[in-house]
């Protein structure tokens, strides 16, 4: 399908925000990135988990990605994705919800960083360092009392461990590390590369491709990048869309 090139703007069919370039089109209509993750959710996600409780989830993961990201998708983009590395381990539906959960939910300790450390757009110091990798702990302590979140709170306090037991907080390597939270590091590494940093460009899907592939065994599980590799077109897909940011009107229409 070729798809049409759209004037300066156009509105998403689904959720009516204006983007200035367009991420999908589908034949008729052309659709916003959190429609387009909000449809892949909905194929995924059991019914019984879009409640009130997700929404909220949403909403706060959301405003975390808003706070350091500015577009507020991030958390969504790598949770819908983790769960689709995650269906080639095992269709248990409720270990896959708590996947999406802690996907979902990963940085959310990161409200407690202060923002001079989290906006820091120079380089972090040791000390910085230091705080800012309180946050899978922060993360933990934040989701502990909540009943359904056990297994999802794992994968928050966890998603900085490495392979090769180099992460933190605990030096996990291995199996010792929860397996949403090895598969969670391959698409948040391929989300990071991918994104513009204050200090350089985005880089392609091959170059994130490659430094994954690089570092399988080291930073990340052989299986999962196994995963992952077979999972190249999905995964294609969520860069190109994520890469053109949707933008509401200035003047205040969609408030
Ligand atoms: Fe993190």
């Amino acid at each position: 399908m070729i798809e049409p090139k759209p004037a300066d703007s156009v509105q998403c069919a689904g959720c009516g925000m204006i983007i200035v370039t367009p991420c999908l089109y589908n034949g008729q209509v052309w659709c916003s990135e959190r429609c387009a993750l909000r449809d892949k959710e909905f194929g995924q996600i059991h019914d019984s988990l879009k409640t009130a409780h997700l929404s909220l989830a949403e909403s706060l993961s959301t405003a975390l990605d808003m706070r350091e990201k500015n577009t507020g998708m991030h958390s969504k983009r790598v949770a819908c994705h983790t769960l689709l590395l995650a269906q080639r381990f095992s269709f248990n539906d409720e270990w896959l919800h708590q996947v999406y959960w802690g996907a979902l939910l990963h940085d959310v300790g990161k409200i407690g960083i202060p923002d001079t450390v989290l906006l820091k757009e120079g380089a972090l110091s040791e000390e910085e360092w230091e705080v800012m990798r309180t946050h899978p702990e922060m993360g933990r302590n934040i989701l502990a009392d909540v009943p359904f979140l056990i297994e999802a709170t794992d994968i928050v306090f966890s998603h900085q461990e490495k392979y090769d037991g180099t992460g933190y907080p605990q030096g996990l390597s291995g199996e010792e590390i929860p397996l949403g939270a090895r598969l969670f590091a391959l698409v948040d590494t391929l989300d990071a590369i991918t994104s513009d940093r204050p200090y350089r460009m985005a880089g392609s899907f091959e170059q994130a491709q490659s430094e994954i592939i690089a570092g399988s065994g080291g930073q990340f599980d052989p299986s999962a990048v196994g995963v992952f590799m077979s999972l190249e077109r999905e995964l294609r897909e969520m860069v190109r869309l994520k890469c053109i940011q949707p933008h509401f009107h200035e003047q205040g229409e969609q408030s």
